[in-house]
């Protein structure tokens, strides 16, 4: 391989695992590519444009002559999709854009890696596909065989995506891989998400918000994990599999508000508890065996490490998220969070 799509490359992880890439395969070209939504940042992107191993193109990936174009432009032996609409909440208010992006945009990428002779392609989907898990079961997880049976519209969308990345794979022969991951965290995390925005709100003494009872369970790995496991799915990974990926982490969204509070040195007056996400997922929990034992991926950073990296890294980087949360992003917490 020697040039790689990396599309929605101005996201959280995707950002990451541009710079993943571009440390740890230092002969690789990158190409990112971002239609810049909300979520999207190119101040994220700023030291990879410095690399002559990387490219920036704006575009949408349900457009599908955008697609052709960079196709055209670069000799791409490998996509790896990360451009979606991501966050739960947003797709309750507006499901639409939803079913676009991460529908129609797979279908557009897979034509193109179909018309430009089987091109290898990576789907980043999510754990949230199987649903969730009961609190009083501690001994389930999800494995690659439990059932799809989603709760959100992101979460249908995402499965959706899936079931097509697989049909292109059986029907059409083109080279495909999923992985699964639970909850991602670390830097340029879009503070909109449960632990950039508790940082970002501490930090500014506002109240933290937290949903229902704060019982419900997320299994967090750190986003550098995540681009480890992407990475050796996409060179050792069987095609035509889907890889769980996740670390047994499994906090409470309550323990996981008070670890930040604790790292900051703030007291736990702030936690203020909000009305409920509807059909909020109450636990999600990874089974990585099969990750673990084909393709030897673990991940190597604790919780205490990557969450003491975290609060340091959005402590150094105020400008990034003071920049974000001082435009639209106004707009967007009045409406979700004025009235709850
Ligand atoms: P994000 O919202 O931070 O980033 C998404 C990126 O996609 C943004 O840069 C945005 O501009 C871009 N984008 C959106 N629509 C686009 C379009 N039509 N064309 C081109 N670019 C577009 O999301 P994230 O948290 O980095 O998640 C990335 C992927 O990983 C998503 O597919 C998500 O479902 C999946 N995932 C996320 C997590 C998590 O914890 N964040 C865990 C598992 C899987
Ligand atoms: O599991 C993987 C998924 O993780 C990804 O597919 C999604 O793209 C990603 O956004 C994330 O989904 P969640 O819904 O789990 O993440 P979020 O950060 O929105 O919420 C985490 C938990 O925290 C969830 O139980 C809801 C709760 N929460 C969230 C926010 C934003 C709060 O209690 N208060 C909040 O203000």
């Amino acid at each position: 391989m020697t040039t790689i799509l990396v599309t929605g490359a101005a996201g959280f992880i995707g950002a990451n695992f541009v710079y993943y890439l571009l440390k740890n395969r230092p002969n690789l070209r990158v190409v990112g590519f971002d239609a810049l939504t909300y979520a999207g940042n190119l101040e994220t992107l700023a030291d990879a444009m410095q690399s002559p191993n990387f490219r920036f193109v704006r575009g949408d990936i349900t457009d599908a002559a955008a697609v052709a174009q960079v196709f055209s432009e670069e000799a791409i032996d490998a996509v790896v999709n990360f451009a979606a609409e991501s966050h739960v909440d947003r797709s309750i208010e507006d499901p639409q854009i939803f079913l676009k992006t991460n529908i129609l945009g797979v279908q557009v990428l897979l034509d193109a890696c179909r018309a430009n002779g089987n091109v290898r392609y990576h789907q980043v989907s999510t754990d949230e596909v199987y649903g969730d898990l009961p609190l009083d079961r501690p001994d389930l997880f999800f494995t690659e065989e439990t059932p799809i049976h989603t709760s959100s519209p992101y979460s249908a969308s995402k499965a959706a995506a899936d079931l097509l990345v697989l049909a292109y794979f059986r029907t059409f022969g083109v080279p495909v891989t999923i992985s699964r991951c639970s909850n991602n965290y670390g830097p340029y995390h879009f503070p909109e998400k449960l632990i950039p925005l508790m940082i970002a709100n501490a930090l500014e003494d506002k109240p933290l918000p937290v949903y229902g009872d704060g019982l419900n369970v997320r299994d967090w790995l750190y986003v550098e994990d995540h681009c480890k496991a992407i990475l050796a799915i996409l060179e050792k990974g069987r095609l035509g599999e889907v890889y769980n990926v996740g670390g047994h982490n499994e906090r409470t969204n309550l323990e996981v508000v008070k670890t930040v509070l604790r790292l900051l040195g703030k007291g736990e007056e702030s936690i203020t508890y909000v009305r409920d996400r509807p059909g909020h997922d109450r636990r999600y929990a990874i089974d990585p065996t099969k990750i673990r034992s084909e393709l030897g991926w673990f991940p190597e950073t604790t919780f205490e490490a990557g969450m003491e990296k975290t609060v340091q890294w959005y402590l150094a980087n105020r400008p990034w998220w003071e920049h974000i949360r001082s435009g639209e992003y106004q707009a967007y917490y009045e409406k979700m969070y004025g009235n709850r």
